[in-house]
This record gives C-alpha cells, structure tokens and sequence, in this order.
C-alpha cells in the first residue's frame, strides 16, 4: 500500500506518459526491477512505432533467454504501463523530446520521481571542453542501470546488483562512454534502423563491448549484432562463454589482429585503447567500410615522436622529454581528427572522464556527414603540420592513400 503523496508521484507520472504518448513526444520508457511472477521477464522497452499510418507503441519484453515484441494502441499501452508499474516493476526511465525522468519505487514502498531536462535536445557545448562528470548522488539519471545482468557476470556489481568499490572507475567509464554514444546514435539517426552492426577493436575484457550490446539492443530496441575483435585468445574465450552464459545471441567474439581484420557494412566502429597504430588500422577500417560513427580513445601513440624535428622557435620548449612526448600526442590525435574530416566526418576531441578515472580520457568522435565536403583545405593543412615537425609518414594517412 503506498501513502498518498507516493500515490500522487506515480499518478502525475502516468499523466506525463500518456502526455508523451498522444503527443508523439516518447522516445523511449523502460520499465524495470522486475519482481513479478514470471522468473524469466528481466524489463519492457516501450518505443512509438509507425505501422500502416497507424501510430503504435512497441513493447519490447525482455527474458532471460529472448525478447518478445507487441505492439498496442495508445490507450491499450497506457493501461498496460499502468497495471505493471508498482506491483511488477518498480523502476520506470522515460525519456522524451524535452525530459528525462525516472521513477523508483523504495523497499517502504515510497514513489521516487527525478524529472530533469533532457539533455540531448539541447545544443551541444564546446566539445573541446572536459564533459561534465557525472554527479554521485542515487537520483542521478545513469545511461547504463545496476540491475544488468552482464555487469553482474563481469563483475562490476555483486548479487545484489551494488558496484563493487574497486570497479567504481570503471562503471563511471562505462556510463561515460554509453552517454557519448547514446547522443552520437541519436545525432546520425542510428536509433531509427532496425538493425546495426557494430564493431569493438581491442575489446579486451569487453566490458564496453558488452554494454554498447546491452544499451542498443535494450534500451534503444534496436537489433544489433557487435563483433568484439581482440589478439588474446584467452580473452576471446573468455568473452565468448560470458555471452553464451548470458544467451546473448546478438555478440560475439573473434580472435584477431586488427591490422589484418576485414569488416564489412559496420555502422559504428569503437576502438578504446587499442594500443599504438592499432588505432589507425581501426580507424581505417572505419571509414573505409562508411561507418556513421567512429569512436576511439587512442593510447600508446609511438609512431611519430622518433620522428619528430623540433622547429626552431619551439626548440627551448620541446627540449624536455615530457613535452616532446605531449607534443607528438597532440600531433598524432590531431592528424587523426584532420584526416577523419578530410574523409567525410565532422570530428570532435575531446576529454571524456576526468583524469582522476582514468588517465587514458581522450576520445576521438567522429559522425559520417550527410553531404560531402571538398578536402583539399584539410589535406593542405596536413601536409603544411608535417612538414613543421618534419614528420615524413602517419601510419592512418598511408593507410587511407593504398
Ligand atoms: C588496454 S586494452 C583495452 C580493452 C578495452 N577496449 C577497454 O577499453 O576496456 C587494449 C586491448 O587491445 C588489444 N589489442 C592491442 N593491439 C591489438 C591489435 N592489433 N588487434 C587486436 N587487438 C589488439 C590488447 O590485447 C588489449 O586487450
């Protein structure tokens, strides 16, 4: 039994829902903390759909084992959401054109709202600037929720869905890095497909690669099939007999050295930490194969620094080893931005968890324009930068000319 001002919450949050359903306004509302009497139902994603000039809304039902689609009129969907939250689910994220809110309900049974702009809408900041961290508060909106079960599998959280202490970085990373994409995928129009394809180079323990899989098959409702490419065969395995665990059909993993990888209609190609030129073969692959997104955090940047002539003028400054190798860093992600946007991709750089998570924070984001653009600006640019630093090759940029 809930007291009134909890009943009052959970009222005005029904009335936004069928506001933004009639208005056209939902992009999605996900229902979950499952605790009805069917075991294997884990959540509901709710998303508009058009069918026949009929405008419907899809319910994703999400179990154990597979996801079961229907699809309700308006004022069937109201009921429905209605009959399900509180008694079997007791978590609601709704996210439309203008806000983003969730509900929870507490083990008293008390109705929690959080009801904030949404941020998506708004124009995009200065991307060379640190993105705002996340604030640590419980109300806090996070793209990616506790209860997933591949965070549990991969240790992130403990049984009872709690971020273990020593992977608290880590999950700061990960919801950093959902959030940045989940604005990507909505600027290019991804979360309209039916279906994309996605791969991870360098996927490692795949802790990304397995929530990009969770956060576009569950959250957005898309089918999504995400290749994880990694050189350590143990690691592959190890991945692999996680998603079976998980009966996660829709990823998988393969051994292989992504300069020799070959890939195929990728509409988002992510690369974290893919070590040195590992980088650029990613990035080639990228946009060789026309993906709408890149995403990449390079590290280990070696090429160009041996490579490196001090010009006169900076001679005093880049005589310290520290700054020659910030310089080459700088040099190296900074041709990799120009040589993206020479390739058709409107690029940002930017920082995008602060220094004291991780010291690996650079990312590199690029989005596939619609229209071409003539290059022969950006290219000039390059070839004038080299030629200050004296660098003679950039592995991305021979990559890109054979
Ligand atoms: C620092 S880890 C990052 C893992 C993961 N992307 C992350 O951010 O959590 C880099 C991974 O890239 C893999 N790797 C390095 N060079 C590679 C290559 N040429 N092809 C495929 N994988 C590579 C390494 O084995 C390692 O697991």
């Amino acid at each position: 039994m809930i007291d009134t001002k909890s009943s009052a919450e959970l009222d005005n949050f029904l009335a936004d829902c069928r506001q933004a359903f009639t208005a056209g306004a939902l992009q999605r509302l996900v229902l979950s903390k499952y605790k009805g009497a069917d075991v294997d139902l884990n959540r509901i994603t709710i998303r508009p759909v058009q069918i026949k000039d009929q405008q419907l809304l899809s319910f994703l039902y999400e179990y154990r084992t597979n996801h079961v689609t229907k699809n309700f009129a308006i004022e069937e969907a109201i009921v429905q959401s209605q009959q399900s939250l509180g008694s079997d689910f007791h978590n609601a994220h709704m996210i439309t054109d203008e806000w983003e809110t969730q509900l929870s309900f507490s083990k008293k049974g008390k109705v929690l709202v959080n009801k904030n702009r949404n941020k998506n809408s708004a124009p995009s900041s200065d991307t060379r600037d640190v993105q705002p961290e996340l604030a640590h508060n419980r109300n806090k909106l996070r793209y990616v929720e506790q209860d997933r079960p591949y965070l549990r599998e991969l240790g992130i959280t403990d049984a009872n869905g709690q971020i273990i202490p020593a992977m608290s970085r880590k999950w700061k990373q990960i919801n950093k890095f959902i959030e940045v994409l989940s604005t990507a995928i909505q600027q290019t129009g991804l979360d309209k497909r039916n279906e994309l394809h996605i791969a991870d180079f360098g996927s490692g323990k795949a802790y990304l690669t397995f929530a990009v899989h969770d956060y576009v098959s569950a959250n957005l409702g898309v089918n999504t099939q995400v290749t994880g490419v990694e050189l350590r065969q143990g690691l592959v395995d190890l991945c692999n007999q996680t998603a079976q665990k998980l009966s996660l059909n829709g990823i998988k993993f393969e051994q292989g050295d992504v300069q020799h990888f070959s890939a195929q209609n990728i509409n988002i190609m992510i690369a974290l930490h893919a070590c040195d030129t590992a980088t650029d073969y990613a990035l080639n692959m990228g946009i060789r194969t026309g993906a709408e997104i890149i995403m990449c955090s390079p590290c280990c940047h070696k090429q160009i620094r041996p490579q490196l002539k001090s010009p006169a003028l900076l001679a005093p400054v880049l005589q310290h080893g520290i700054h020659l190798g910030q310089e080459a860093e700088m040099l190296t992600d900074g041709l990799r931005a120009l040589l993206l946007e020479a390739h058709g991709y409107d690029t940002k750089v930017f920082e995008f968890i602060s220094l004291e998570h991780t010291s690996k924070n650079k990312m590199i984001l690029a989005q596939k324009r619609k229209t071409p653009r003539d290059n022969s600006e950006i290219l000039q640019q390059i070839a004038d930068i080299k030629a200050f630093y004296g660098i003679t090759e950039q592995c991305l940029e021979t990559l890109l000319q054979n």
